[in-house]
């Protein structure tokens, strides 16, 4: 009798723990579309060997958003960049140019755009946005301005000389994008009474923090604030960017593999 009551209590939560996982088929309001999970091991059976095939193959279903839960990992998988690259392409070639794309550039783009939304919920490449035009521009600069070899490095008694003006400039595109960012924060604290509190972000978190004083600071200034985002677009645009660009280089010169 005792077995009977174990059987049937463990048949009935793993039917409901079925059901609950399974019935997010297509999304709620803040989740994108994706299959139906198994309990424990979630969507895992629906990626094989080539897991960008098998992307693409549920793109058809769910759209080029695509929620999946890896085991007990939540994973969105965004697939419209090659769509992206596509319309842009044939847009330029409508123009009469010749339509060829600066995939380094274009990259670079793509993930600084990513984290505008993640830190800010802006889109920075909006044309229609002046602030988000010069913090991209003003950023660029930094990046390679930082990437530049710069003999002072090597030679530090050169380092008051700055003989290729590497830190000066540096120090002027750095300012113009702490002072665009101090535009973007005040703009957020003004804003924030009104503010839907679900969609929250990176920038939100930051403001929001709370500590209890003693390991730590009780809350986080303004300027770390700012430099914290500020990091989060030096620490993960071109790394992130290059990292899929070479993905891109070695898929194209080993085509079997795609
Ligand atoms: C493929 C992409 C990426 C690669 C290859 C990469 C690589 C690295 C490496 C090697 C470090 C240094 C770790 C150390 O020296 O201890 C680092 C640190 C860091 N990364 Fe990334 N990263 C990537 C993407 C990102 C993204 C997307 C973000 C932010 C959204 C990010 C934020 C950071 C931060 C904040 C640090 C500094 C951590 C610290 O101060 O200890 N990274 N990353």
């Amino acid at each position: 009798m005792m077995s009977v009551l174990v059987w049937s209590s463990l048949f009935l939560s793993a039917a409901l723990i079925l059901l609950s996982s399974r019935k997010k088929k297509s999304g709620n309001g803040n989740q994108p579309p994706g299959p139906p999970g198994w309990p424990i091991i979630g969507n895992i059976l629906y990626l094989g060997t080539v897991p960008h095939q098998d992307f693409y193959k549920l793109r058809s279903n769910y759209g080029p958003v695509l929620w999946l839960k890896l085991g007990s990992i939540n994973t969105m998988c965004i697939d419209n960049l090659i769509e992206n690259i596509e319309e842009d392409t044939s847009a330029v070639q409508t123009r009469g140019e010749l339509g060829e794309v600066d995939l380094s550039q274009y990259l670079f783009f793509v993930a600084f755009n990513l984290l505008g939304k993640l830190t800010l919920s802006r889109d920075l490449l909006d044309s229609q946005s002046k602030e988000g035009q010069e913090f991209v521009a003003a950023m660029k600069k930094v990046v390679e301005w930082t990437g530049k070899p710069n003999l002072a490095d090597f030679l530090p008694f050169l380092k008051r000389l700055d003989p290729q003006g590497i830190k000066r400039n540096l120090m002027r595109d750095m300012g113009c994008s702490l002072k665009i960012m101090s535009g973007f924060v005040k703009e957020r604290v003004e804003e924030q009474c009104n503010r839907e509190k679900t969609n929250k972000d990176f920038l939100d978190g930051l403001l929001e923090y709370e500590g209890d004083g003693k390991e730590g600071p009780d809350r986080i200034s303004d300027q770390n604030v700012k430099i914290t985002i500020l990091e989060m677009f030096f620490a993960g645009s071109e790394t992130t960017s290059s990292t899929i660009e070479g993905a891109i280089a070695e898929l194209l010169r080993n085509p079997e593999f795609m």
